[in-house]
């Protein structure tokens, strides 16, 4: 039997755009994807947009039963900004606040520690307006959303997150289109990075001054980089994909301060963000107290065959090649590597290079297609995803044991949810939904899951 520490959060994630399922309705102004997905459906896969989802704004009281029967003993989500400010600024919308506030409660309730994140891809629209993290105006509305947050559920929540992998809303946002608003422009990627690692930083400022108690952190996708071989070159390719990838994030959140290679490679590409000096104060003095790791798979990569045009926009591939490894383990239903050393390598990482600092899994998940297919009597037969769970657990069990501060395990995610401009074409979930009728079926994952934190831990 492979054991976890007595106290130690199993559960789940979602956000609020993938789950609460409305565009509008109670008062909520529309974000970047509702607005996105009314004016391009075709952008979508299905052309299914956020308002076709697990509907949990209006489910949540019978999903909390859900979460329960499936051993939950943690959960985390996002708040709308949108939801609670329709504009992004200015007036709270009183039945968001009602509505999270029951959420949250009930979570309580039900022994279910709520986790709760600040944005998951989500800008008001009225804010992307002006620019969104382009504007350093937004940092304020940030802020202060942050703050109004913290007051109106600092009592019920502990565990917080400023934002959920910022890297993403930078790349797909601005370098490589695959999020609104679409740009391809490295300078303001960059700046849009930058704000957001001082947005986080002001959040922290605004929780600690709350005196509330709680822990606040910040949720990173991190994929370790891992070169072809031991070449100089190839190392070197490695290393510059980690601090585009993992430390540029990393290091503000829990040192304070910008990895330097990165910062070298900006400024040789003349792409410095304009920046306050008493902004870097900021960063430098408000790092998180505990930190979130979604995992799902690694970054390969060789040193480049051919030396960029120097003409050619700026990418972080600019300084390496992607490397297609033979012979490595692929989830075959989604098309992504399977390595599950990774979350080993990321527990030692921590551990040695960042103080040790307390961590959690905030997300590890086994996408599927078609995953229909996999249905026996009514329920879907998912033992693929009880062994992608078993084989990460066993290197995070290793990591723990070899002291890593790792404190949790949520896997992404509880019942089938809209992804993005993916739509419904994975599902993740513990939980099967039936899109039309909105029936919610356990998968054999969602049983296994409860014995694994009813256990805390598997046979093995
Ligand atoms: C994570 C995101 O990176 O990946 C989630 O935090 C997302 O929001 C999940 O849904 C799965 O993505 P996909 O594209 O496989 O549906």
């Amino acid at each position: 039997m492979l054991r976890f520490p007595e106290k130690f959060y199993f559960g789940s994630a979602s956000s609020a755009t993938q789950s609460e399922g409305s565009f509008e309705g109670d008062g909520k102004g529309k974000d970047i994807w509702d607005q996105w997905f009314e004016s391009e459906p075709e952008k979508f896969y299905g052309e299914v947009g956020p308002n076709k989802t697990t509907a949990m704004y209006k489910n949540y009281k019978e999903d909390i039963k859900l979460l329960k029967q499936t051993g939950h003993n943690s959960f985390r989500t996002s708040i709308s900004w949108a939801r609670l400010f329709p504009k992004g600024y200015g007036d709270v919308n009183e039945e968001a606040v009602k509505y999270y506030k029951d959420y949250f409660q009930r979570l309580k309730e039900n022994d279910i520690e709520p986790f709760v994140n600040l944005f998951h891809f989500d800008m008001p629209m009225e804010l992307q307006k002006i620019g969104g993290w382009e504007n350093r105006k937004v940092v304020d509305y940030y802020r202060e959303y942050a703050k109004t947050c913290f007051e109106l559920f600092g009592d019920i929540v502990k565990r917080w997150f400023t934002f959920n992998e910022p890297i993403v809303h930078v790349e797909c946002g601005y370098l490589n289109q695959y999020h609104y608003p679409m740009k391809v422009d490295a300078k303001l990627a960059v700046q849009v990075g930058y704000h957001t690692a001082l947005a986080s930083a002001y959040a922290i400022k605004e929780f600690k001054e709350s005196k509330i108690d709680g822990k606040i952190g910040i949720v990173l996708n991190l994929s370790p980089a891992y070169p072809r071989s031991n070449n100089n070159e190839d190392l070197k390719a490695a290393e510059i994909a980690e601090s585009f990838q993992n430390k540029s994030f990393l290091d503000p959140a829990i040192k304070g301060e910008f990895n330097e290679l990165l910062v070298s490679l900006i400024k040789k590409h003349d792409l410095m963000p304009e920046y306050d000096r008493e902004d870097l104060e900021i960063i430098k003095e408000n790092t998180v107290d505990f930190l979130g790791v979604n995992y799902y798979q690694p970054v390969r990569v060789k040193a480049k065959e051919h030396l960029p045009n120097p003409n050619a926009p700026f990418l972080p591939t600019y300084y390496f090649d992607l490397y297609d490894m033979p012979g490595k383990k692929m989830n075959k239903y989604r098309g992504w590597e399977i390595y599950e050393k990774g979350i080993y390598d990321i527990a030692l990482n921590i551990k040695n290079e960042y103080d040790n600092i307390e961590w959690m899994i905030t997300e590890n998940g086994m996408g599927v297609q078609d995953e229909d297919r996999f249905k026996k009597d009514g329920i879907i037969e998912d033992d693929y995803r009880i062994d992608f769970f078993k084989g990460h657990l066993k290197w995070l069990h290793k990591g723990i044991e070899e002291g890593s501060n790792c404190i949790g395990y949520h896997i992404w995610t509880p019942i089938d949810c809209w992804s993005w401009l993916n739509a419904y074409k994975n599902k993740y979930g513990l939980i099967e939904l039936d899109l039309e009728t909105q029936e919610r079926t356990i998968k054999k994952s969602g049983y296994w899951f409860k014995q694994l934190s009813d256990n805390k831990g598997f046979e093995l």
